[in-house]
């Protein structure tokens, strides 16, 4: 189903877009529809439905009321014409991609994307006959153009990426992507669209872990694909053999013949790689995202506000040797942020301990008040030490070409008080580094 463009302004798209009144109840917030199927009134319905004659509902897996509002929603905060909601971000990256790439084809990523991404690309995809080439410097577009092959199909990159907050110049990417006919899916989980519309900027896909910001509670894990610009012609997917071979569920005509070469991606997306591998999200889950949702944008910036200060602060203690923080002036990506990210850049960062490992250890030891946690973009301040963890499978070798130093920490800043988080931290550094001792002494 394609969006009709809802034109208000973000914060109340956030608490309107996708949710009237419920028709049969009257019950203002969209109900939770816990079923498995829907109910066919006879014969005739049911083949109208399964032809796709009639936008009713069939069975959860395909579409459900509660998710549909919360893919509304999404795409209208994306600035997209559709989106499509699954069961993790994990999912949502897994569906995005295969609805692109097949055996033999090749994809061109970031060098710095979130380890889960990379593993599944290096071998979840590497098994399927897809192959991967990293870009070890996002930051130039010429770096991406010497990796394009004949059979590269897609680039993907985060939006800010984790754990060092480097930000894509999307317009740049998009470019050299687009003059291959190659398309654009960046990962906008930790911009969120209250930071960054990629799909504005040049991206063709965004996905999303849902899990994170766009919820905010960390109380469920969800996913997202978003497409279709509304500010600009969509990417046209007729260069990509699978959208334009005859399909048997359309009766032997191809996804571009039938939805044309803008929308066959997304509706075979939705209807042969989504439904059939079958990443569903629960609707109560989707139910919880939608709830998050509706305070996206103060979170957003309250959390990327305190988390600029806090990096500037720490910037600051002798304690620390660096701060990843592209909204300081010392960060390679700070002139990309500055272009790109007028409300903030965002609310995860890392930094470099004095001491190394031990160091980070006494640290993570010592706070209080932020949780020592594998999560980010909770209303709680979280921290955690990614060589030991995240990163830890990576040799060390691998792990110092990406920066994950042995002292480096990665917090993820909530909606605490400021005074409170900075009262949390000044002890925990004190621990993490003992101020030498006076010769004499
Ligand atoms: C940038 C990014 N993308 C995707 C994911 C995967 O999301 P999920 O945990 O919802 O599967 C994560 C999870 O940490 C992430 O940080």
């Amino acid at each position: 189903m394609t969006h009709v463009p809802f034109p208000h302004g973000f914060a109340t798209q956030q608490v309107h877009a996708g949710s009237g009144p419920d028709p049969a109840t009257g019950a203002r917030i969209t109900p939770v529809h816990l079923t498995a199927g829907f109910v066919f009134d006879d014969f005739e319905q049911a083949r109208a439905r399964f032809a796709g004659e009639d936008d009713g509902y069939v069975y959860t897996r395909t579409g459900n009321p509660t998710t549909a509002a919360l893919e509304t929603r999404l795409a209208t905060l994306e600035g997209g014409t559709d989106a499509l909601v699954v069961g993790t971000g994990q999912a949502a990256i897994t569906v995005a991609l295969l609805g692109i790439l097949g055996a033999g084809d090749h994809v061109v990523a970031a060098g710095d994307l979130y380890e889960g991404s990379r593993g599944l690309l290096l071998d979840n995809f590497g098994r399927l006959g897809i192959s991967v080439d990293f870009v070890p410097d996002t930051g130039d577009p010429a770096a991406w153009e010497a990796r394009v092959r004949p059979d590269t199909r897609a680039f993907f990159a985060e939006s800010i990426a984790n754990p060092k907050a480097v930000v894509l110049d999307v317009p740049a990417v998009a470019a050299v992507a687009h003059r291959h006919g190659i398309p654009l899916v960046v990962d906008n989980t930790f911009a969120t669209p209250y930071l960054l519309r990629p799909l504005e900027h040049g991206a063709d896909v965004v996905v999303h872990s849902a899990s994170k910001f766009l919820a905010g509670h960390g109380a469920a894990l969800g996913g997202a694909v978003v497409t279709g610009p509304t500010t600009r012609e969509a990417f046209d997917w007729s260069g990509f053999g699978h959208l334009t071979a005859p399909a048997g569920v359309l009766g032997g005509i191809s996804w571009v013949e039938r939805f044309g070469p803008r929308r066959a991606y997304v509706e075979h997306t939705r209807a042969v790689v989504a439904s059939r591998l079958g990443p569903t999200i629960s609707p109560f889950n989707a139910f919880l995202v939608q709830q998050g949702l509706e305070t996206l944008s103060l979170r957003v910036a309250r959390q990327s506000a305190t988390a600029l200060e806090l990096a500037r602060w720490l910037q600051a203690r002798p304690e620390v040797a660096s701060v990843d923080h592209a909204g300081l002036a010392s960060h390679a990506s700070h002139d990309v942020a500055a272009r790109l990210l007028p409300r903030g850049s965002g609310a995860v960062f890392s930094f470099t301990l004095e001491g190394g490992r031990p160091a980070a250890q006494r640290f993570v030891d010592a706070v209080r008040l932020f949780t020592r946690m594998t999560h980010v973009g909770d209303v709680r301040s979280l921290v955690i030490h990614p060589a030991s963890t995240t990163h830890a499978h990576r040799s060390e070798g691998e792990r110092l070409a990406a920066g994950i130093w042995p002292g480096l920490v990665r917090l993820s800043i909530g909606l605490e008080e400021p005074e409170d988080l900075l009262a949390d931290l000044l002890p925990a550094l004190a621990a993490a580094v003992p101020a030498p001792t006076p010769a004499g002494v």
